[in-house]
């Protein structure tokens, strides 16, 4: 999926985004199973900023933990390396896009709130799944879209006139966008995730959310987070730009297998859960949120 034009394009950009090199310090000791907590809670410590947001985000009511978490030694143990990644980045991540925007067809507020609905429903899917790293699950429903926000950050333009003609023409905005740049926000998001060298999995999830059976090994993390983007879009929470919604993937549906009954079930408990996670969606915000980077 990474065509030549795409790799042109971004290699054309000069201030593409960097991931803050204390979130890259504490993914790449969360990602070596000798780390210890200590070590990491000191990376983290090295940007007071970052550190207020991980304990703000651990003490908010999404997790639920009833005694004050003061200290990030302490936040690692109660919450787990996984959620602690988790916060890190999706604050690194969200601090370096203002969600004030320029173009009015994309609401940055509106696209975080449906990644943050699809990387819930991600994470519940795999628990009703069974599988071990819904956490990680998690990021890779939140970031699914994330290619969107570099093409409104850098291209917008065009962007702009790929949302104009999904509009006109009753298209997704992903085949828009193929008419409008000969590659679309899967391949970018997957292509600037892999140069800050996130886990893999997460890459492909990103690249094939979908088209999930195009996937040679991620067929199950892309299948979960097409579903997830699908049921998330059904509830008109948020908005990732245009309103027709992608055809969902038979395939990738009968793997996640849930019966009607058990969305029903599961959309009582997602709905629950994002009212309380609504705080991630004002960590990492710029002071000065009218500034474009
Ligand atoms: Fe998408």
């Amino acid at each position: 999926m990474e065509n030549q034009e795409l790799k042109n394009r971004l290699s054309g950009i000069k201030s593409l985004p960097t991931l803050p090199v204390v979130a890259d310090n504490v993914i790449k000791l969360t990602q070596n199973p000798d780390s210890t907590a200590f070590e990491i809670a000191e990376a983290i410590s090295q940007d007071q900023s970052l550190a207020s947001k991980v304990l703000k985000t651990a003490n908010s009511a999404y997790y639920g933990f009833p005694r004050k978490i003061t200290t990030i030694n302490y936040a690692i143990v109660v919450l787990g390396l996984n959620n602690i990644k988790n916060i890190v980045l999706s604050s690194s991540i969200m601090g370096q896009f203002p969600k004030k925007n320029r173009n009015l067809l994309f609401d940055r507020k509106e696209f975080w709130k449906h990644s943050l609905l699809c990387g819930i429903i991600s994470k519940k899917i795999s628990e009703h799944m069974g599988i071990k790293n819904s956490e990680e699950m998690f990021m890779c429903g939140l970031l699914h879209d994330f290619g969107k926000l570099i093409l409104d950050t850098f291209f917008q333009e065009e962007f702009i006139s790929a949302l104009q003609l999904a509009h006109e023409h009753q298209l997704t905005v992903m085949e828009a966008e193929n008419r409008i740049f000969g590659f679309n926000h899967s391949g970018v998001g997957a292509l600037l995730l892999r140069k800050w060298s996130l886990p893999p999995s997460l890459v492909k999830a990103v690249e094939f959310h979908h088209s999930p059976e195009e996937s040679l090994n991620a067929f199950r993390t892309a299948s979960i987070v097409h579903v997830s983007d699908y049921l998330g879009r059904r509830t008109g929470i948020g908005n990732s730009g245009g309103s027709v919604l992608p055809e969902l993937n038979k395939k990738a549906f009968k793997l996640v297998d849930l019966t009607s009954e058990q969305i029903r079930q599961l959309s009582l408990q997602i709905i629950k859960e994002f009212k309380t996670a609504t705080e991630f969606l004002y960590e990492g915000e710029k002071k000065d949120d009218d500034q474009a980077p």
